[in-house]
């Protein structure tokens, strides 16, 4: 992508579906047999596409209409999940917990590392294995079965791990019995896939306190859900306004799900009005420096790390961002620096000195967030920069060059 930055930008946008609430919802799908999931609000990224590929792989037709999908489920399913799409996508792995409860095996090459550091998914198999599976690792695959249905137990979860929430919360759904996972992960995720189980006809209560209780039903039923709009996207457009000194409007979205992002805008002199379902952003010459720790939910999201620390690069003062959810979460930060930015990594935490000005330049997204760290960047830099390896981008943000422009940015895809 090449940015001509420089430009406040301004106007009105819409926030996408969230990517990560409709891949696990997606996956839920498998829990049916013959039956039909249907599913409004999904965007259209590269990750839906691989798990749209994914459950075609697995036997389920899909029809598209815009952002309204339905899943037909047949009553044959195949157990094996492809290694090439695996490898694609880690969240293929979502697929494990409703094959398994649903075929009684499943077969999973083993996600494996990326650039933002290593994701084991030793909980999810800890997990399953409670609930009674046998579970074998050979050559990288794991081999999962069960005999007769898993079954309904207390898990208490080490860390409170999204997919693995995702992933036992999908198998408690056919286990027999009742399943309480305590320790569980609260991302606003979590509740739109605790709403489709129930939609599916499973009863499910989160008890708001990082609890969840299912109890498992022999079959699921056909139903129908709405994905939740895109927190990270949104920031990401929200940070993009604060940093060109802009003034935009981002609609469609649920202002209580980027609590701790907007919080800390504030702390840092942002000006911004928050609205039932709307973020308006009003300009500001310079933000002050502040400091932060990604979390889990609420606490500050490791996906809007890079864009907050592209927007603190311009920031008067020392800036230090912590990231405690992944090892390697600052690849983006040498690409930055080559802008001209002033961010020193040590070990677990970017000490970012705030500089008045950044230039265009030549710069790779490493990877998706990354990416949107770096057009943002590009958006309030002087001269014009290209974001190389704008494939990470297209995992997450859907018609990103279109939405900058209708906010008037100059912005082509080579
Ligand atoms: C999801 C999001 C991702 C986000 C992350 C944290 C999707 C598709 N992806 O990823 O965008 O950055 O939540 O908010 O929703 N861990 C283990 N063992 C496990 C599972 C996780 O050690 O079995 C570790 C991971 O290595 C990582 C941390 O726990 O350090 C958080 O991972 P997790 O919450 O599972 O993230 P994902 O579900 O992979």
């Amino acid at each position: 992508m090449k940015i001509a930055g420089g430009i406040p930008l301004k106007g009105v946008i819409k926030a996408q579906g969230a990517k990560n609430a409709a891949l696990p919802v997606m996956a839920a799908c498998l829990l049916l047999r013959g039956g039909e999931l249907a599913l409004d609000n999904v965007p259209d990224l590269y990750d839906i596409n691989t798990m749209n590929e994914l459950l075609s792989a697995l036997g389920v037709v899909i029809e598209k209409n815009a952002d309204h999908v339905v899943f037909k489920v047949p009553d044959e399913l195949s157990y094996e999940a492809p290694e090439n799409l695996v490898r694609k996508m880690r969240a293929s792995s979502l697929v494990l917990g409703p094959l398994l409860a649903r075929c009684g095996r499943a077969v999973l090459p083993l996600p494996g590392g990326c650039s933002i550091g290593s994701r084991p998914i030793d909980l999810h198999l800890k997990g399953l294995k409670q609930m009674g599976a046998e579970i074998e690792i050979k050559d990288g695959v794991v081999y999962a079965s069960t005999r007769g249905r898993l079954r309904g137990r207390r898990i208490y979860l080490d860390f409170p791990s999204v997919g693995a929430t995702e992933n036992l919360m999908m198998a408690a759904a056919l286990a027999t019995g009742e399943t309480i996972i305590e320790n569980i992960a609260r991302e606003p995720e979590i509740d739109n896939l605790a709403d489709t189980l129930k939609c599916l006809g499973i009863q499910v209560e989160l008890d708001g306190a990082g609890g969840v209780r299912i109890r498992g039903n022999d079959q699921a039923s056909s139903g129908s859900c709405r994905v939740i709009p895109d927190r990270i996207e949104a920031c990401t457009y929200i940070l993009a306004g604060v940093m060109t000194g802009g003034e935009i409007t981002v609609n469609d979205i649920i202002p209580a799900h980027i609590d701790s992002t907007l919080a800390k805008l504030e702390e840092a002199g942002a000006r911004f009005k928050v609205r039932r379902n709307s973020v308006i952003v009003y300009p500001v010459k310079r933000l002050k420096a502040v400091s932060l720790k990604t979390m889990p939910f609420p606490g500050f999201p490791t996906d809007s790390q890079p864009q907050m620390a592209a927007a603190l690069s311009l920031a008067k003062g020392v800036s230090m961002v912590e990231e405690s959810v992944f090892q390697a979460r600052f690849l983006y930060a040498q690409e930055l620096n080559r802008m001209g930015a002033d961010i020193k990594i040590s070990k677990d935490v970017a000490i970012i000195n705030g500089v008045e000005k950044l230039h265009g330049a030549r710069v790779r997204a490493t990877d998706l967030r990354a990416g949107a760290a770096l057009i943002i960047a590009g958006l309030a830099a002087g001269g014009e920069t290209y974001v190389e390896d704008m494939v990470h981008v297209w995992r997450g943000y859907e018609a990103i060059d279109e939405k900058l422009r209708s906010l008037g940015a100059q912005v082509e895809l080579a």
